[in-house]
C-alpha cells in the first residue's frame, strides 16, 4: 500500500519514475519570477539567444560529475578554467602583449566568493598586520561586508556622494593607514550602476603600497563591450598600473548559468596567499584555490560552452542591444513626472527615484509587479533616497515599447493608492528598536500590528505570527504586496534591518516533514 503523505517526501518510500519526477520539478518552478521574456530587472541575466539554454544544459551535465577537487585527475575542468581565466584576462587588460601579461586567477562560485578570496589574499599577503582592515566605499557591494565578517578584518568605510553616488578618491586615500592590507572599488556598483574613480583610488593605494581590487562582478564583461560601442567607459581594469586584482562574474553578463566568477590577480605572487593547502592530516593533502573543495565541474562547463557560442561578436552585438534597452528605460523614466533618475546611466543599470511625497516608491514597485514587471526596491540609505532598482540585459530590448505606458499606468494607480501609512507607534518602534531587543515575541507583535500571517505550515509551531505576507498574498508564506514590509524596513536602521530579515528568512526555512 502506497503511503500518500511518504510519496511526497523528498525521500518517498519507492523511487518515483523521472517523468513524474520531472513534472514535480516543473510545477514548483512554476510559482517562480519568469527567468525569460525581459520582464525580471534582477536576479537573472538573460541574453535570449535561441538554444543557449540547452547548449549550456548539456554541457552542463556532461561535466556535472567532474571535480575540480583535483585538477590533475579531471585535465577537462583545468583546461577549461584557464581557458575561462585567459578569456576574462583578455576583456580586462590582461595577457600578452597587455600592460599586465602575467596576470593568473582562479574559476570561482560566484562573485560573493571571488571577494572573500580577494580580500582574503590581501590579508594573508600580510601576516605582520595583526589588526587587518580594508577600505570600502559605501556603495560597493554587500559581499566586502560578509568577507570581512568571515575573515575578521575590519572595514574602513568611505561615504559616496549623493550627488554622483560614488566616493571621492580623496576620501578613499584619507582612509587608508598603516593596517589596511586592501583598498576597493566597483566597475561599476550594483545599486546605482556608476563606475568609481578607480584611476584615482588605484594610484592613491599603490602609493601607499597597498593592494586595489575592482570588484567588476556585476559589469566587468559588458563594460569593455561598451567602451568599444562608443560609450565613454573611464579606465577601470589592468591597463591601470595600480589594480592588482578584478572579479568578473560569467553568471552575469557573460550569460552563464549561475555558479561561475573569475577572480584575477595582477601576477602570480598576488594570487599566492589566495590558495590553501594542508598536509597534516592523514588523508590526501589538500591544495584549494577556491573555499570549495569538490567543485562540480557543470557550472564551468556551461560557462565555456556559453562563451564559445556567444563569442565575441555576439557579446558586441548583446551589449548594444542591453545599451539600448537601458535608452530606452531611462527615457520612460525621464517621461513620467515624479521619477527623476538616480544617475544617468552608464553602464547597464536603470535607477530611479520618486521626487513627490505623494508617489509611493514601494506602493509602484508592487503596482508594476501586477504588471508584469519585476523590479528591485532599494531602501533608503545614508543620505541616498530610497528607489528602483533594474538590472537590464539583453532580453529586456524587445519589451522596452511596453515597459513606457505600464510604468505611467503604474505611476498612476500607485498615486491613486496613496503612500503605504503604517501606525504611528509601529513607524516610532521600528526607528527604536534595537536589534538585541528583537525577540521571537516582538517579531509576532510587528508582524500583527502589520496585519500579517504567516501560513501554519510555514511556521514554527511556537511562533505565532510573524511578518510574512504583506496582505494580498495567496497562500504561501512570500509576500505578494511588498510595500508594508518595505516601508517597515525602510522606517528601520540597517542593524535592525538585518535582524527582521535574518528572522523572517529564518521561518522560511524550516524543513518539510
Ligand atoms: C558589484 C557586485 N559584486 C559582487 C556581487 C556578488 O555576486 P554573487 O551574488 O554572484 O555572489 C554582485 C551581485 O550582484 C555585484 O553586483
Amino acid at each position: 500500500m502506497i503511503d500518500e503523505e511518504a510519496d511526497r517526501r523528498a525521500l518517498p518510500g519507492n523511487g518515483l519514475p523521472a517523468e513524474r519526477v520531472l513534472a514535480e520539478v516543473r510545477a514548483l518552478r512554476a510559482a517562480d519570477r519568469p527567468t525569460h521574456g525581459g520582464r525580471l530587472f534582477a536576479y537573472v541575466y538573460d541574453p535570449a539567444v535561441p538554444g543557449l539554454d540547452e547548449l549550456a544544459a548539456a554541457a552542463y551535465a556532461g561535466s556535472a560529475h567532474v571535480n575540480g577537487l583535483d585538477p590533475t585527475a579531471f585535465p577537462s575542468l583545468l583546461a577549461m578554467e584557464n581557458a575561462l581565466v585567459g578569456a576574462a584576462a583578455r576583456l580586462l587588460g590582461g595577457g600578452p602583449g597587455s600592460a599586465a601579461p602575467d596576470v593568473v586567477g582562479s574559476v570561482t562560485s560566484g562573485g560573493t566568493e571571488s571577494l572573500i578570496l580577494a580580500v582574503k589574499a590581501a590579508r594573508d599577503a600580510h601576516p605582520e598586520i595583526t589588526e587587518p582592515r580594508i577600505v570600502v566605499p559605501a556603495s560597493a557591494h554587500a559581499a566586502f561586508a560578509k568577507a570581512a565578517h568571515y575573515l575578521r578584518v575590519a572595514v574602513d568605510p568611505v561615504p559616496v556622494s549623493a550627488r554622483t553616488l560614488r566616493p571621492a578618491a580623496a576620501d578613499v586615500a584619507a582612509a587608508i593607514g598603516p593596517a589596511t592590507v586592501l583598498v576597493v572599488c566597483s566597475a561599476p556598483s550594483y545599486a546605482h550602476g556608476v563606475v568609481d574613480p578607480v584611476a584615482e583610488i588605484a594610484r592613491a593605494a599603490a602609493s601607499a603600497g597597498v593592494r586595489c581590487h575592482v570588484d567588476a562582478c556585476f559589469g566587468g564583461w559588458t563594460l569593455p563591450y561598451l567602451r568599444r560601442l562608443g560609450v565613454d567607459v573611464p579606465p577601470f581594469d589592468f591597463a591601470l598600473a595600480g589594480v592588482t586584482s578584478i572579479s568578473v562574474d560569467l553568471h552575469k553578463y557573460a550569460y552563464a548559468p549561475k555558479g561561475v566568477s573569475v577572480l584575477l590577480h595582477r601576477d602570480p605572487a598576488l594570487r599566492a596567499p589566495q590558495y590553501f593547502a594542508y598536509a597534516d592530516w592523514p588523508g590526501y593533502t589538500m591544495v584549494n584555490p577556491v573555499i570549495a573543495s569538490t567543485r562540480s565541474g557543470g557550472p564551468i562547463a556551461a560557462a565555456y560552452a556559453t562563451l564559445r557560442h556567444l563569442g565575441d561578436d555576439g557579446y558586441l552585438r548583446l551589449a548594444a542591444a542591453t545599451r539600448d534597452a537601458v535608452a530606452g528605460l531611462a527615457d520612460a523614466v525621464r517621461t513620467v513626472d515624479g521619477l527623476r533618475l538616480m544617475a544617468e546611466p552608464e553602464s547597464t543599470v536603470v535607477c530611479f527615484t520618486a521626487t513627490d511625497p505623494g508617489l509611493d516608491l514601494f506602493v509602484l514597485v508592487d503596482e508594476l509587479a501586477a504588471r508584469g514587471w519585476h523590479t528591485q526596491p532599494q531602501q533608503s540609505y545614508a543620505d541616498l533616497p530610497r528607489s528602483v532598482h533594474l538590472t537590464v540585459t539583453a532580453a529586456v530590448a524587445p519589451r522596452v515599447a511596453e515597459f513606457g505606458p505600464d510604468l505611467a499606468d503604474a505611476v498612476a494607480a500607485a498615486r491613486a493608492a496613496g503612500p503605504v501609512a503604517l501606525p504611528a507607534e509601529l513607524l516610532a518602534l521600528a526607528g527604536t528598536l534595537t536589534p538585541e531587543a528583537l525577540t521571537p515575541d516582538l517579531v509576532a507583535g510587528l508582524a500583527a500590528g502589520l496585519g500579517l500571517t504567516i501560513p501554519a505550515d510555514a511556521a514554527p509551531a511556537d511562533a505565532g505570527t510573524a511578518p510574512a505576507d504583506a496582505g494580498t498574498a495567496p497562500a504561501g508564506p512570500l509576500p505578494g504586496r511588498t510595500a508594508v514590509v518595505n516601508t517597515l524596513l525602510d522606517a528601520a536602521p540597517p542593524a535592525l534591518r538585518e535582524r527582521l530579515l535574518v528572522e523572517f528568512v529564518g521561518l522560511l526555512q524550516r524543513p518539510t516533514w
